[in-house]
């Protein structure tokens, strides 16, 4: 018994101290005062370091004066990998970190999770470790299906939840396993606050809380009550709560989904509803996926890496869409508001015309015929595009 007593006391001075770091926090980086906008490219597992380089050429495209008069620079971080990853029993290899710790956004390809009975020693997932080490609170999920009436933005909590001790739970004996579930005041007010103001910037009147506080108490009921604290904050934007059960079937009335705007989540929760608003939207791999912190964020595709196709040697046939879509959003944060417009309008374009459609097999284009195709239309789109 003691022996779980003293685990669960290290555990609680950990959060703790992670609650004490969050109070000290300051704002978000103003990534334009900087001289020099570092930007990581991590290219991951599978088909990741081949479709994360079709992005880069994009990204390097478009930032083409930026890069040559010194104001961007672009890092390939190697060795992200599973087998690296596995070897050192670390979810990211302690010199991958380092570097990644020298830049300030990171565009990243699909990592491989292992999981129990797998060939791979169980590391936590390098997603999840980046977004704790790096405190990537916010994942900024926006999808949009304009013919049916959808344009949602979910702020998930991206470091708390079920997530913040996955791999620290504890067996007693033969039969009992326990996880543990944290949320924290400034966890759940620093999501809230994002998810506000965004909706405020951007226009939008109704944000939406989503939680299970009606059985989860401790720490639903404080994610609920905090979210509704911050509201308070922004008295024009009308707020309403619902349980995550609920909500789940609301996504699919077709009466009610349009009327959603802006949502907050818990960790877990926020993992599966954008899996499920995704599919609306032609699936997860269409999705691209926005990970902020206050001093570091990550951009990524959030679909897996196939390492079929890399077996099977076409990796040179995936498809860099959703990398792509990451690196627009990418754009947008560090401050080129008008190179990531173009470069959506340029991704829906090519996506509509299909001139050069892939296949993920020798029959369809490669990876960099299509990066190719997008950066004609980016220069079609000519200088005086206003998106
Ligand atoms: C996601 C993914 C990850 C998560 C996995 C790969 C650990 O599903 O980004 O949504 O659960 O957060
Ligand atoms: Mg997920």
């Amino acid at each position: 018994m003691q022996e779980y007593l003293e685990k669960f006391d290290a555990i609680v001075k950990q959060q703790l101290k992670r609650v004490e770091n969050m109070k000290q926090d300051g704002d978000f980086l103003d990534y334009q005062s900087l001289d020099k906008i570092i930007i990581g490219v991590v290219g991951g597992d599978g088909i990741g370091p081949a479709i994360t380089a079709q992005a880069k050429r994009v990204l390097e495209y478009l930032l083409a004066d930026q890069v040559k008069s010194g104001k961007v620079e672009f890092r390939v971080i190697e060795g992200c990998t599973i087998e690296n990853r596995a070897a050192e029993g670390k979810a990211i290899p302690e010199k991958v970190l380092e570097e990644l710790k020298k830049c300030h956004v990171i565009l990243k390809g699909p990592t491989t999770t292992p999981r129990k009975g797998d060939k791979w020693s169980n590391v936590e997932s390098a997603n999840v470790a980046m977004r704790k080490e790096l405190d990537l609170f916010a994942n900024v999920r926006p999808v949009k299906v304009p013919q049916l009436g959808i344009d949602w933005t979910f702020f998930r909590e991206n470091t708390e939840c079920m997530y913040a001790l996955g791999s620290q739970g504890v067996n007693i004996g033969e039969d009992i396993a326990f996880d543990f579930r944290v949320i924290t005041t400034p966890g759940a007010q620093r999501i809230a606050r994002l998810a506000f103001d965004y909706a405020r910037a951007n226009g939008k009147n109704r944000v939406t809380i989503v939680t299970k506080a009606n059985v989860v108490k401790a720490t639903d009921g404080k994610f609920l009550e905090e979210c509704k604290k911050v509201a308070l904050e922004y008295p024009e934007i009308q707020v309403d709560d619902w349980y995550i059960d609920i909500m789940t079937a609301k996504l699919v009335d077709e009466k009610r989904r349009g009327q959603f705007q802006v949502m907050i989540l818990p960790n877990l929760y926020g993992d599966i509803l954008t899996d499920e608003a995704a599919e609306f939207q032609g699936g997860v791999g269409t999705a691209g996926s926005a990970n902020l912190g206050k001093r570091y964020s990550m951009f990524e595709a959030i679909h897996g890496s196939a390492p079929r196709m890399v077996e099977e040697g076409r990796a040179i046939y995936a498809d860099p869409s959703s990398v792509i879509r990451a690196g627009a959003m990418l754009l947008s944060h560090i401050g080129y508001q008008e190179q990531a417009d173009k470069l959506s309008r340029a991704l829906e374009i090519c996506a509509a015309e299909k001139k050069c459609v892939m296949t993920g097999r020798p029959d369809g284009a490669t990876g960099e015929a299509y990066a190719d195709y997008i950066m004609q239309t980016v220069q079609s789109l000519g200088s005086s595009f206003v998106g």
